[in-house]
């Protein structure tokens, strides 16, 4: 039998419409601190994860791709450097991954909304209104902002057909209850927002069926009509743990979950229509949802149009994937937007990571070795004064950690642990162990400053694990922590680590970044990966327009032979040809074509060029004429060649 408590949190599912950039893996990775640290604290740990794979934009998208919305979707969950591989590349130690087009969700939603439609709260009726796509919401005119979408700010639809509306209004009352009188949802000012713009204009019942398109899970019972599909996402947190379908049998160990972790936009679906849906079940509510920040980019919603900068991949590779997570939940406050930078990511790094913690490390562990061969004396010299202000602080870290973790205020559990290895950095300068190492006789004395340096790195690493799980490992590998002193229980005390206590010497864990390097090598990054995103070849569409046979007829084309050709002074694009075209008299052209060519090797070649357009002036020289190129794109680069005809063909041969 499982003795351990449960503790069950969960990340929303995403859509796998776009590629997901480093905002949205903000969330998933926040979850997976907290499961990781409830794992820690001895909780039985359910954390899951999934995809909200139907709807009318994945419809949309799939059509435009060419493909089902079932092969759409494959390829973006499951394909190469699609969700799934994400969330291995960020270290997520998810238990559970629903898919909402898994078979077991499809029935279990089939009965939930025939259940509830059973019970009378969902009920047919007509809609009319307004739809918005991009977000699969509905609204009313009165909850749009300008006439678009209050959530995305999009242009929204008419929206007119019969559909099943589900009894929100008759749930008013206990959701506002809820809100106001619980701490259901957090932060609190989130419930200001939903109370005053959701629930007191009047909560109307909600449309929760569609017509006009059918990816989606179908009513049963009525052909033709596709659950909405919020409906379908939100049941996914109790059909991933076996409710009303026999592929898990958890439900009843880990309902109701602990937590639902939520951006601030899908707030309004969590905490007043997933409530209410599930007071209509009969089921028990979620004991809190936690409603947090976005990250931005230059004040504005992230996207991917703002660059691959934000690719996680290449973030990842570039800094490691721990010190990505580290930055995340260390430098935004999880409930607040933050705005995210490369600039402020590897200024995190080398601040946090290379100068305090990876040099608390490296420093502690090259002078246990250099003083002790790597193993300290087990005779140590403490000195109340000198030691206590540092050793109380590696006592009370736990607690003050924990406290804020239960907060989901990760930034500040993360300054507390920073606290300590700011203390222990100054206590090295106080203690100056180059200065004991001098005398043999301070040798008691040196090795406990070694010791509590060990300590203070050993609490750390501890806290640190949810956070950066692989770097922490390492850290606590260097500093010979034994299983037994890397636990929760013993990040509770200062002493865990045995005195005679053996260190490993490792690599630098975290290296100083150079951030003009970076940031130059990022660009270039994103610009390799934007181009590899790019159709290999290119050609124009051919043109629509038809041009008749005279007006063809009055181009006059001409084989004509290079004499000279000179690059043109100032300008990096231009050449500036000396031709023969049969007259006698030279002809002068100049052509945008220097990226491509070198002058000297166009001398003597026989090329093809128009003689009768009007002479225009470039950079001052006279062009009298235009030569003939064949251009195409490959990887977004424009390609151009020169049409060079056989040099038998004399010069003014005319072209037809
Ligand atoms: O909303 N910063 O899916 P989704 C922080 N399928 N968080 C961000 C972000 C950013 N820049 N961009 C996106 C959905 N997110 C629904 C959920 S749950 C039953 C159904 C967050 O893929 C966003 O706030 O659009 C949301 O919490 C999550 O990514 C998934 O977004």
């Amino acid at each position: 039998m499982n003795t351990k408590r449960p503790y069950y949190i969960t990340t929303p599912i995403y859509y796998p419409s776009d590629k997901l950039h480093i905002g949205h893996a903000y969330c998933t990775v926040a979850t997976d601190a907290m499961a990781r640290y409830k794992r820690l604290q001895g909780y039985d740990v359910m954390f899951l994860t999934g995809t909200d794979e139907h709807g009318q934009k994945i419809e949309t998208k799939a059509a435009a791709a060419g493909v089902t919305p079932q092969q759409f979707v494959d390829k973006i969950v499951t394909g190469p450097k699609g969700i799934l591989d994400l969330w291995k590349l960020m270290n997520i130690s998810n238990d559970r991954f629903i898919r909402t087009t898994d078979d077991y969700h499809v029935a279990a939603v089939q009965k939930i909304f025939k259940a509830m439609y059973d019970k009378g709260d969902i009920y047919k009726g007509k809609y009319v209104g307004k739809y918005c796509k991009d977000c699969e919401a509905f609204w009313t005119d009165s909850q749009l902002v300008d006439g678009k979408c209050p959530d995305c700010g999009r242009e929204v639809q008419d929206a007119e057909e019969e559909a099943y509306f589900f009894r929100l209004s008759k749930y008013a009352d206990r959701v506002q209850h809820l809100l106001e009188d619980t701490d259901f949802l957090e932060p609190r000012s989130r419930v200001h927002e939903m109370v005053n713009n959701f629930i007191k204009p009047g909560l109307e019942d909600l449309c929760v069926s569609r017509t006009s398109f059918t990816w989606g899970i179908p009513v049963d019972f009525d052909p033709g009509h596709v659950v909405y599909v919020w409906v379908d996402a939100l049941f996914n947190y109790t059909t991933a743990l076996g409710f009303l379908n026999g592929r898990y049998h958890d439900y009843d160990r880990y309902w109701p979950a602990d937590v639902h972790f939520v951006g601030k936009e899908i707030v309004r679906f969590h905490s007043i229509i997933w409530p209410a849906m599930l007071m209509s079940m009969d089921m028990p509510l979620p004991k809190k949802v936690y409603g947090h920040g976005w990250l931005l980019m230059g004040g504005g919603k992230m996207s991917k149009s703002k660059g691959n900068v934000v690719d996680p991949y290449i973030l990842a590779e570039m800094f490691g994937v721990d010190a990505l997570r580290f930055f995340l939940l260390r430098t935004f406050p999880f409930g607040s937007d933050g705005n995210f930078s490369n600039e402020a990511l590897i200024n995190t790094i080398n601040v946090d990571l290379a100068n305090d913690l990876g040099n608390l490390l490296s420093r502690t562990v090259s002078m246990v070795d250099k003083y002790f061969g790597g193993t300290l004396p087990a005779q140590q010299a403490a000195d109340a004064e000198k030691d206590a202000e540092l050793t109380e602080m590696i006592s009370a870290l736990r607690g003050r950690y924990e406290a804020e973790m239960e907060k989901f205020a990760f930034q500040n559990a993360l300054a507390e642990v920073f606290k300590v290895v700011s203390r222990a950095n100054k206590y090295i300068d106080e203690n100056a162990p180059w200065v004991l190492a001098r005398d043999a006789q301070n040798a008691p004395r040196l090795a406990c400053v070694m010791y509590n340096l060990l300590e203070a790195l050993r609490v750390s690493a501890i806290l640190l694990t949810p956070f950066m799980p692989q770097s922490s490992d390492e850290i606590l590998r260097q500093i010979g922590a034994c299983e037994d002193c890397r636990t929760w229980d013993s990040a509770g005390v200062c002493g865990a680590l045995r005195r005679d206590v053996t260190v490993v010497r490792g690599g630098n864990l975290f290296p100083r970044i150079d951030a003009d390097k970076a940031l130059a090598d990022l660009d270039a990054a994103a610009e390799a990966a934007r181009k590899a995103e790019l159709p290999a070849l290119e050609t124009e569409p051919l043109s629509a327009e038809t041009v008749d046979f005279d007006t063809f007829c009055k181009s006059d084309f001409r084989a004509v032979k290079v004499k000279d050709c000179q690059p043109v002074k100032k300008s990096d694009k231009l050449l500036r040809f000396t031709l023969d075209d049969g007259s006698g008299t030279d002809r002068q052209i100049l052509s945008g074509i220097a990226k491509w060519y070198k002058p000297e090797d166009l001398v003597g070649k026989t090329l093809v060029a128009i003689v009768n357009l009007p002479p225009r002036k470039m950079m001052g020289l006279q062009s009298c004429g235009m030569l003939i190129s064949a251009v195409h794109t490959e990887k977004g680069e424009e390609v151009l060649h020169l049409i060079m005809v056989s040099d038998d063909i004399p010069a003014g041969a005319k072209l037809c």
